[in-house]
C-alpha cells in the first residue's frame, strides 16, 4: 500500500521538488536516473541534488539501486507528492481528508476546496512493472513499460471520459487532473453492493441504471467494468463510476462488453433481489441500447 503523503506536503521545500521532477524528467528515459544526470534534469547544483536526495530517500519518496551506476528512481509516493502539489498550486485541492477507497488499482481520498471532492491516484502499471522487474533486468526500459506513463495514460483516459459524459450520463464532475491524479466530485450514496433497496426501488434503479448505460453509449462509450462495486446509488440518483478501461462503441468488442456490462447488473439484481426483479433479457437489452432504442426495462 502506497503511503499518504499529504502529511509530508508542508516539511517538503521547494528545492525537494526540483529534484523529484529532476527524476520524474530522467525517468522518461530510463527506469534509474544516473545519479550524474540531475543537476542537470533538476537545475540543481550537484551539492544541492546530493542535499535533496538524501531528503527524499529519507521520506520514501525516491528509492537508489546500484547496478552499473547509482541510479534513482520516483517512488509512488513520490509521483504522488508532485502531482498533488500541483493540484494544492492551482487551488483544486484546498484539505486532504479520509480515504474513500482503496481498489485494486487505485486510491481514492477525499479532499476539499469548496465542497467536498474525491481525489484518485491511478496505480496501474505498477505491479505489473514489478513483476516483470524480477525477472528481468532492465537497465533501459522503453519508457512505455514505466508504471508512470501507464498510471497517467489511464488518468488521462478516465478524466477525458468524464469530460465527455458529463452531465448527461450520471458520472461524478470531473473537476481537474495532473500525471496520474484526477479530482472529481465527492459521490453521495454508497456502492450498490452494500445498498439495501426496498422491494419497490429494485426495478426502478434496474432501469436507472441500463438508462446510464444506453446513455454513455449515445455518447460514444461502453464501460467495460460495470458491476455492483462501480455503481453508487443515493437519495439523489445512482451515479457510475471508474471508467478508465471504458471502450469507444466502434471498438471491436464493444457489443460484447456492453452485454457483459448489462447481464453483470441483472445478474446482481437477480441474486439479490430475486422477487422484485422484472423479468428482463440482457442480451436484448444490449441489442436495444446498441440500437438506440431502448425505452425501459
Ligand atoms: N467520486 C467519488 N466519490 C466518493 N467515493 C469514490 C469516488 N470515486 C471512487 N470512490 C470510492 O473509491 C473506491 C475505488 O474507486 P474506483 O472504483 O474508481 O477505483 P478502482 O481502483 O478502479 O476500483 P476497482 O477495484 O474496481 O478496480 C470506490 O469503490 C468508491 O468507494
Ligand atoms: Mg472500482
Amino acid at each position: 500500500m502506497v503511503r499518504n503523503v499529504a502529511e509530508l506536503l508542508p516539511e517538503l521545500e521547494p528545492e525537494d521538488f526540483y529534484l523529484l521532477s529532476g527524476v520524474e524528467q530522467g525517468m522518461r528515459f530510463s527506469q534509474w536516473v544516473k545519479r550524474g544526470k540531475l543537476p542537470s534534469f533538476s537545475g540543481l547544483t550537484p551539492e544541492e541534488v546530493d542535499y535533496r536526495l538524501e531528503r527524499c530517500l529519507k521520506r520514501g519518496l525516491i528509492e537508489k539501486k546500484t547496478i552499473q551506476y547509482e541510479g534513482y528512481s520516483l517512488q509512488f509516493e513520490g509521483y504522488d507528492a508532485l502531482a498533488l502539489r500541483a493540484l494544492v498550486e492551482r487551488e483544486t485541492v484546498a484539505e486532504f481528508g479520509a480515504p474513500l477507497g482503496v481498489g485494486k488499482e487505485s486510491d481514492v481520498y477525499e479532499v476539499r476546496s469548496y465542497k467536498p471532492l474525491a481525489l484518485k491516484y491511478h496505480r496501474e502499471g505498477y505491479t505489473n512493472f514489478r513483476e516483470v522487474h524480477r525477472e528481468r533486468d532492465y537497465a533501459s526500459e522503453n519508457r512505455h513499460v514505466s508504471w508512470l506513463y501507464t498510471a497517467r495514460k489511464a488518468a488521462e483516459r478516465e478524466h477525458g471520459i468524464l469530460e465527455a459524459l458529463y452531465p448527461e450520463v450520471a458520472v461524478p464532475r470531473p473537476i481537474d487532473q495532473n500525471r496520474h491524479a484526477i479530482v472529481m466530485e465527492k459521490m453521495d450514496g454508497v456502492e450498490l453492493s452494500r445498498a439495501k433497496l426496498d422491494d419497490r426501488q429494485v426495478g426502478g434503479v434496474l432501469e436507472l441504471l441500463v438508462a446510464e448505460l444506453a446513455s454513455a453509449y449515445e455518447r460514444g462509450y461502453v464501460h467495460a467494468d460495470v458491476s455492483e462495486y462501480n455503481v453508487f446509488v443515493g437519495e439523489g440518483g445512482v451515479t457510475v463510476f471508474d471508467w478508465p478501461q471504458a471502450v469507444p462503441t466502434d471498438h471491436e468488442n464493444a457489443r460484447e462488453f456492453l452485454e457483459r456490462d448489462v447481464t453483470n447488473l441483472v445478474n446482481y439484481f437477480d441474486r439479490k433481489y430475486p422477487r422484485n426483479l422484472p423479468a428482463v433479457d440482457a442480451a436484448e437489452l444490449a441489442d436495444a441500447i446498441a440500437e438506440g432504442t431502448f425505452e425501459g426495462l
